[in-house]
């Protein structure tokens, strides 16, 4: 499972992409908008030039036609964009459309894995199960990433599950375990994955031997 930013904050981004461990970014029309006032076009291009690999960004039409238009306005910011579409009836039209041109799709607000499979039917290059959102209603949301995974690689479906709306670090754990291809995490919950203490304590005492081993020797 790799690991992707779910943001559209530059300087996470920046401060993430230096800690080599971030394969891609996945925004949607709320991240952007905690932006404040920004081009939108310039700021996803930004996007696309601090972290090597794929950039989702959202359409906001909810009609087939429009939808189509508007990805193809985003796909020439970067070959690293890939249009976010979200699981409705018309939003499958746009994406057999876009997908039989080439552009890749990740495939947003997936629930369950009916919905999984109507998106992979479609054409999407992914499927984002929002794990956070279905724990929040007292459902299973790691199970439906788990589900989603068993269906595609028993009908050998290509579309890779990415799991988003990820709240803490046990959903990543238990995400990876459950199948998923890509875990979308935001910039507080990756840098938690970093810590444990007795990482720290060990680094402390490893200095402090060090510091002490240099005295003892005169240097
Ligand atoms: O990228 C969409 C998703 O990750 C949203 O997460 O926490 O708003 O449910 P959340």
């Amino acid at each position: 499972m790799i690991f992707f930013l779910d943001t559209a904050n530059l300087d996470e981004l920046r401060e993430a992409a230096s800690w080599g461990v971030v394969s891609g970014v996945t925004t949607n029309p709320s991240l952007v908008a905690r932006e404040g006032k920004v081009d939108f076009g310039s700021h996803i291009r930004a996007v696309t030039e601090i972290v090597d690999g794929p950039v989702s960004v959202e359409v906001l039409s909810m009609e087939t036609g429009p939808m189509i238009e508007e990805a193809r306005s985003l796909v020439p910011i970067s070959p690293n964009v890939v249009i976010k579409i979200p699981m409705t009836p018309a939003g499958m039209g746009a994406v057999k459309v876009l997908s039989s041109e080439g552009v890749a799709v990740n495939v947003t607000l997936i629930f369950t894995p009916q919905q999984a499979l109507l998106a992979a039917a479609a054409g999407a290059a992914y499927v984002s199960p929002f794990v956070g959102r279905l724990d929040d209603i007292g459902e299973d949301g790691v199970g439906v990433v788990g589900d989603i995974a068993q269906v595609f690689s028993m009908q050998d479906i290509g579309t890779k599950v990415l799991a988003a709306s990820i709240r803490h670090p046990a959903h990543v754990v238990q995400c990876a375990l459950a199948g998923a291809d890509v875990a979308t995490v935001p910039f507080k919950v990756l840098k938690q994955l970093f810590h444990h203490p007795l990482t720290d304590k060990g680094i402390e005492k490893f200095l402090a031997d060090w510091e002490g081993y240099n005295k003892n020797h005169g240097r």
